[in-house]
This record gives structure tokens, sequence and C-alpha cells, in this order.
């Protein structure tokens, strides 16, 4: 039986050692290895060995066993080892063919705008205050001074998201957190870009869209202070010769309430298509701070008074780089995006 079993051995290993192919491995692993294998055949007779012959036997059998496995186990790294000097061989590498090219991204105009309008504030001495864009109708609306049922909710059809929460459909509410964290302590002079939701779609109206809003609270406010500020950020923004110009307006935040135009940049304000003939492009909503809201928000009105003011992003990148559908800051076109670039 020994000699059975040697054979068997020589046998194996022969036919490991002739093996060409990878694939052919598992075969003969089957032939020498698997339960139903002539090797393991041999371990049914284990039982009519007497004790010491047994023990012989089994470690015999393991012994052939292991060094079959371990013979497929070399011999199936050499073949690897092969298969994959054959395939560097067949694949040369051409290092003429030209490189895939990377386009470089830029930045998107919106981002353009809220970075140099917050550059211009920031040069003033703002800071920059962020707020959430998922907020409570608290926040929205009522301390903004519009209780439920206000008829100004009418003209920001806004997504609830249930009873109390909602897309913020202003940047206004940004007023409210910085006010209550300052516990009516001022100075207050921040700006607070971000986007905001409405229930809008058309070319100059979308769903998304952006704002920059701003505050000042302090002693001595006034519509003068509000005034020179916009003409400088007017200048800036759109050119050394604009004016501004104030109409009066409504916001139930501010009292008074007034809309800011800016002279034409496309005329010089004799008229054209860009400002409808008039001379002047409304650019953005403010006022004094309602007392209702400072109240709210914890200021002592007879100590402290403040500006506020609410810029449309898209609007201002609309207009300054004469885009014709807010649509396309969304479309994700790189064509569209790369053009403002200045770098
Ligand atoms: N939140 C206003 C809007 O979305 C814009 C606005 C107007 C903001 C006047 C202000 C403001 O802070 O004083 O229509």
């Amino acid at each position: 039986m020994k000699e059975k079993l040697q054979e068997i051995h020589s046998k194996a290993l022969n036919d490991i050692e002739s093996i060409n192919h990878l694939e052919e491995l598992q075969n003969i692993r089957n032939i020498y290895l698997s339960k139903k294998s002539e090797l393991m055949s041999y371990m049914s007779h284990m039982r009519n060995l007497s004790g010491e012959e047994r023990v012989a036997f089994g470690q015999l059998i393991n012994s052939i066993k292991e060094d079959i496995s371990n013979k497929l186990e070399e011999k199936k790294k050499i073949l690897e080892e092969a298969k994959l000097q054959e395939k560097l061989n067949s694949e040369i590498i051409d290092f003429t063919l030209p490189g895939k090219s990377y386009s470089r991204g830029s930045k998107h105009p919106f981002n353009i705008i809220v970075d140099e309008v917050s550059q211009i504030f920031i040069g003033m001495g703002y800071q920059i205050a962020e707020g959430p864009e998922v907020e409570t109708d608290e926040f929205n609306f009522e301390l903004l001074n519009v209780p439920k049922g206000h008829p100004a909710r009418d003209m920001q059809d806004s997504f609830f998201i249930d009873e109390t929460n909602l897309m913020r459909s202003q940047t206004s509410p940004v007023q409210a957190h910085v006010m209550l964290s300052k516990h009516g302590v001022g100075p207050i002079k921040i700006i607070s870009p971000g986007k905001v939701y409405r229930r809008d779609d058309d070319a100059t109206h979308s769903h998304q869209f952006g704002q920059i809003e701003g505050l000042v609270i302090d002693k001595n406010i006034n519509m003068g202070n509000l005034l020179s500020t916009l003409e400088l950020f007017a200048k800036s923004m759109f050119g050394e010769k604009r004016e501004v110009r104030m109409r009066s307006s409504y916001f139930p935040f501010t009292e008074p309430s007034v809309e800011v135009d800016i002279s034409c940049f496309e005329c010089g304000g004799k008229g054209c298509s860009l400002c409808k003939g008039t001379g002047w492009i409304e650019i953005l909503g403010a006022g004094m701070v309602h007392p209702n809201v400072l109240k709210m928000c914890g200021f002592d009105v007879n100590e402290y008074q403040g500006f506020a003011f609410g810029v449309g992003v898209e609007r201002v990148a609309m207009l300054k780089y004469g885009i014709d559908d807010i649509r396309k800051f969304y479309a994700n076109d790189k064509r569209f995006n790369k053009q403002f670039n200045k770098e």
C-alpha cells in the first residue's frame, strides 16, 4: 500500500510539472486531492490497521497531500508570473501618444458676485454672518414683523416642510438670529450671503436663488447712513459714475422702506433697453429696521436704530454681465460659467 501511495505521489508531481496553463491547475487538484481522488480513497483502509500502523499511514497520506498542495501552489505562482510577463511584453506603452487633457474649472458667476459684494462690505468693516437654509416660521416671518395671515406672505410663495419649518424664502431671518445673539447690545454690522427658496420659475425667477442681506444696528443710525453706504456699494460694483436714488416702498420689517435704483450703467442715464428707457435700474430693497423687529429681537428702540437691505445675487450678476435667463446659472454648462472669470 505504501508503494502505491508513493506511486500516486510521484505521478502527481510529474503531472504538476507538466502543467502549462493556469486553467489546468484545478483539474489536477481535483484528480489528486478531491474527496473522490485515489489518494483519499486510501483513507478508508486506515480502519483495518493497528494503532501504530494507522498513525504512520495517516502521517504518510497527510504529508503526500501537503506536498502535492504546496507544489500546486508553487506552480500557480510560476504560471501567474509568466502570464504577467507575457502581458507586459505584449502591451507596449507608446509615450508619444497625446495625453488626456483635463480642463480646469472656474469660479461660478454666482460666487464671483458674492465674493465681490462681500469684499466691498468687508472693506467697510462688515462681518459675514450665515444662517440656516431650513428656517422656522418664527424666524423667516414672525420675528420680521410678518405674523401668520399677514398679506405680505403672499409675495413669498414658500416651500413649507411642515407646519413650522420651511426652506427660507429670504436671507432676512439672519437679521433676527444675529440680533438675538447680541442680547440687546450693539453695534451690529453684518452682511449675510446665502441661498433662498420660493415657488417661482421663469426667465428672471428661479425656485432657488441667492440674496445678500445687510444689517447695521447702532446708536444714531439714520437714512443718510443707509444712502451713503448703498452709494459706495453701487459705485464699487457698477462704476464710479453711478448715482443712487430711493423710492418709497413697503417691507414689513423696515419703516420707512425704500426701493433703491442705480443710474443705468449701460446708457449713463439717458435711457436704453436695459433700463427700459427710464435711465434707472432697480437693484435692491432696504429701509430702517422696524421698531417691532428691534423689540422682538431684544433691542431697546429708544437707544438703538438700524438699517437693513437685501440684494439679489443673480439679479446683480444678470445686470452686470448681461445674462438674459436666470436658469443659466444652474444649467452646469462650463462654457457659460467660464465667461466671467478674469483670470
Ligand atoms: N427680504 C426682502 C425680499 O426678499 C428683501 C429686503 C428688503 C431685505 C428690504 C431687507 C430690506 O433687509 O430692508 O424681498
